[in-house]
């Protein structure tokens, strides 16, 4: 189905690995996956903890839309996460891109963009790690850890479905309809929540997100739009 496998034991971080294969033409749906990462990153500048027993896996996209879209990957990949989850576990989507399971942290995403002359996204690897058979804990984690249980190759044939599957839809239906799906599964508007910015922090009721894929709050001194930031426990 157009998906191409670059199966790795080791390697410091498949996004690096994806973006050099991304530099020099790799096609969409070129999925980098390593059993162990010597150097995962997070967010923010974080290390993600890989050691043998979970998933690390990034795969190329070539989305061909206007540079600030890119960010609606983020949201399409954090579906495709919530999709691998069985019936019967609770799913909650936190923004930006986290997926929680239960309450626990199960999966990480990391988008990272080359923007062309033109202004378009070249390329964008949208490296996941999913919690498989153990969650780790690490101290700056806003969440709990959860674990999504089954193989690591399971998941990573079912990821790389949903991902494919999640991208047809975004492609067909456009962020409204990705939008949609990622409000229902979010946390429930009215909630209150934190928002780490830089130095500040804000405090407001979840109002949704907007048609941009910026967290909309509404605070003591009216409303406000967030395009970066992060958002802490107290919505969990
Ligand atoms: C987060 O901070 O929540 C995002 C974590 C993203 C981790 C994944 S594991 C596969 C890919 N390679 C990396 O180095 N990071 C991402």
């Amino acid at each position: 189905d157009g998906w191409r496998l670059v199966a790795l034991e080791s390697v410091g971080s498949t996004n690096d690995e994806a973006t050099r294969l991304a530099d020099d033409g790799a096609p969409e749906g070129t999925v980098v996956w390593a059993r162990e990462q010597t150097g995962g990153r997070g967010r923010r500048g974080r290390n993600w903890a890989s050691p043998v027993g979970n998933l690390y896996s990034t795969t190329i996209l070539r989305p061909a839309c206007a540079a600030p879209r890119a960010v609606e990957l983020g949201f399409v990949a954090a579906l495709a996460v919530g999709d691998l989850v069985p019936a019967g576990r609770t799913v909650r989507l936190k923004w930006p891109n986290d997926v929680l399971v239960d309450g626990g942290k199960v999966a990480g995403i990391l988008l990272e963009s080359a923007i062309g002359q033109d202004g378009l996204a070249e390329h964008v690897v949208a490296g996941i790690g999913v919690n498989v058979s153990f969650a780790p804990q690490l101290p700056e984690m806003r969440y709990p850890g959860a674990a999504l249980g089954g193989t690591v190759e399971a998941a990573l044939e079912g990821l790389t479905r949903a991902l494919a599957a999640r991208m047809a839809q975004w492609r067909r239906d456009g962020f409204e309809a990705v939008r949609g799906e990622w409000l229902a599964k979010a946390g429930p508007l009215g909630a209150e929540v934190d928002v780490r910015l830089g130095e500040g922090l804000v405090r407001g009721r979840f109002a949704g997100l907007d048609r941009e894929g910026a967290l909309l709050l509404d605070t003591e001194a009216g409303p406000r739009r967030i395009v970066s930031g992060e958002l802490l426990g107290r919505a969990a």
